[in-house]
């Protein structure tokens, strides 16, 4: 397994370019199937989630073709199976948003339960009964989802018990081709949710109030193919400005997008951060000056995102005063907490562990570690950028996930990163 080892005491300081969101691009994939001519995303990240969700595709037997700028163009109507497996599906949630377009064009899907993950039990109960408010049959079969309708979805006035990206994503792509008008009523208002519907609406489908609690789906009779580039991943731009706040440096990430930040924004001004947007992206600026601590509660967009808890945590670990950081969104995601303590900070867990009460310490030292979810392993890398010494960051798949050249990025920060690669 691969580790990272990070010498650290740099201030950060150089642009980036963000990368094409992540969350957007994995369910346009799934929207693919949605179609009946090729569809063409681009400005998709190379990142491990991405293959395996075109390994995904591969095994209904839909042809995709890559190529070396990462633009991806799916050919649908080669599907040869509507059966995803355990294999693939268990590696990766966001495979389980193959089940609604499946069954919304073909009227027939299997797709294994996606199950638990480090970052708690994550159920899909909301997205199986949306897709039943359309009239699907649900079946659970050895672990499988067995869906299917006769003839075409009936749209349907359905109302999430709570926000949920994935159960918003999953209702809408298969609402499309349902017969007749759904409205989806408290909905998740991601931006990435904005860029699938906008994908979705480029494919022909007439999706309206994206953004908003309330979306309408006037379904149609069937979708043509499209052309559409990947937003840039918040999540990622914000990693960086927040690396750059933690370590005092200076760092532009261009194309990164103000309006889909704003309280992660407000919450680096207030500890102390200078931020400049302009037309090519966002630069922070700390001047040198170590971090206020920042108070914040995680929920859904557009409030402060958990995507960005982790590496929020390693800035107040440094920073000046006390912070309280309360997780609302997922029941384990305080993993990182420990391993940061380990390298010397004052972290304790209160609450049945949804709070965080980070008391600033000066300095960490290097130490070696890990964790076992995406955003926790890149706030490591980041306590490791500020640490004393020389820290060993393993498992790092789980960052090659999400994170789109991780150490190259940061080396172009000016950050001394290197990757160790092991058999
Ligand atoms: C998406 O996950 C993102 N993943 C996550 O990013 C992100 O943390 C999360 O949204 C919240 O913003 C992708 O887009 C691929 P949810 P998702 O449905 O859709 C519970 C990352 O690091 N829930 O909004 O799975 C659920 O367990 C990842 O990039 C149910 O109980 O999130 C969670 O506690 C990690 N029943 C909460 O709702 C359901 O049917 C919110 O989950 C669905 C969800």
């Amino acid at each position: 397994m691969d580790k990272l080892l990070i010498h650290g005491g740099t201030r950060l300081d150089g642009e980036l370019r963000a990368s094409g969101a992540k969350n957007s691009a994995l369910k346009m994939l799934t929207a693919s199937l949605l179609a009946n001519e090729p569809v063409t995303i681009s400005n998709v990240p190379h990142l491990r989630d991405i293959t395996t969700m075109i390994e995904i595709l591969g095994s209904l037997g839909v042809e995709v073709v890559v190529d070396e700028k990462m633009n991806i163009e799916i050919h649908a109507n080669t599907i040869k199976s509507f059966t995803a497996g355990y294999d693939l599906v268990k590696t990766m949630r966001a495979s389980f948003l193959v089940l609604g377009p499946m069954l919304a064009h073909y009227g027939q899907a299997i797709v294994s339960l996606p199950g638990g993950c480090a970052i708690g039990p994550r159920p899909i109960d909301q997205h199986l009964r949306g897709l039943q408010a359309l009239g699907a049959r649900i079946e659970m079969n050895e672990g499988y989802v067995h869906a299917s309708v006769d003839g075409r979805l009936k749209g349907a006035h359905f109302s999430f018990d709570f926000c949920t990206v994935g159960g918003t994503e999953h209702v809408m792509m298969a609402a499309t081709l349902a017969e007749g008008q759904t409205v989806l009523e408290n909905c998740a208002r991601e931006p990435e949710i904005v860029d699938l519907a906008n994908c979705l609406n480029a494919m022909g489908a007439d999706i309206s109030g994206v953004g908003t609690g309330t979306i309408v789906i006037n379904g149609v009779e069937s979708m043509h193919g499209c052309t559409h580039r990947v937003i840039a991943d918040r999540v990622e731009a914000a990693t960086y400005l927040i690396a750059a706040a933690t370590t005092g440096g200076r760092v532009k990430v261009k194309e990164a997008q103000q309006e889909h930040l704003e309280v992660v924004l407000t919450k680096l001004e207030e500890a102390g951060a200078e931020i400049t947007v302009d037309d090519e992206g966002i630069e922070l600026d700390m001047k040198g000056k170590r971090p206020k601590a920042v108070s914040l509660v995680t929920a859904p967009y557009p409030a402060f995102p958990t995507d960005l808890q982790a590496q929020i945590m390693v800035m107040n670990s440094i920073a000046e005063g006390t912070a309280t950081v309360k997780e609302t969104i997922f029941e384990n995601r305080f993993m990182h907490v420990h391993e940061i303590n380990r390298m010397g900070a004052n972290i304790r867990l209160e609450g049945n562990n949804t709070i965080a009460l980070v008391e600033g310490v000066a300095e960490l030292n290097a130490a070696p570690v890990m964790a076992n979810d995406l955003r926790a392993s890149v706030s490591l890398v980041i306590a490791g950028l500020v640490a004393k010494g020389d820290t060993i960051v393993d498992r790092i798949y789980h960052i090659d996930r999400g994170y789109e050249q991780v150490e190259e990025k940061f080396r172009i920060l000016g950050a001394h990163i290197e990757r160790i690669h092991s058999r």
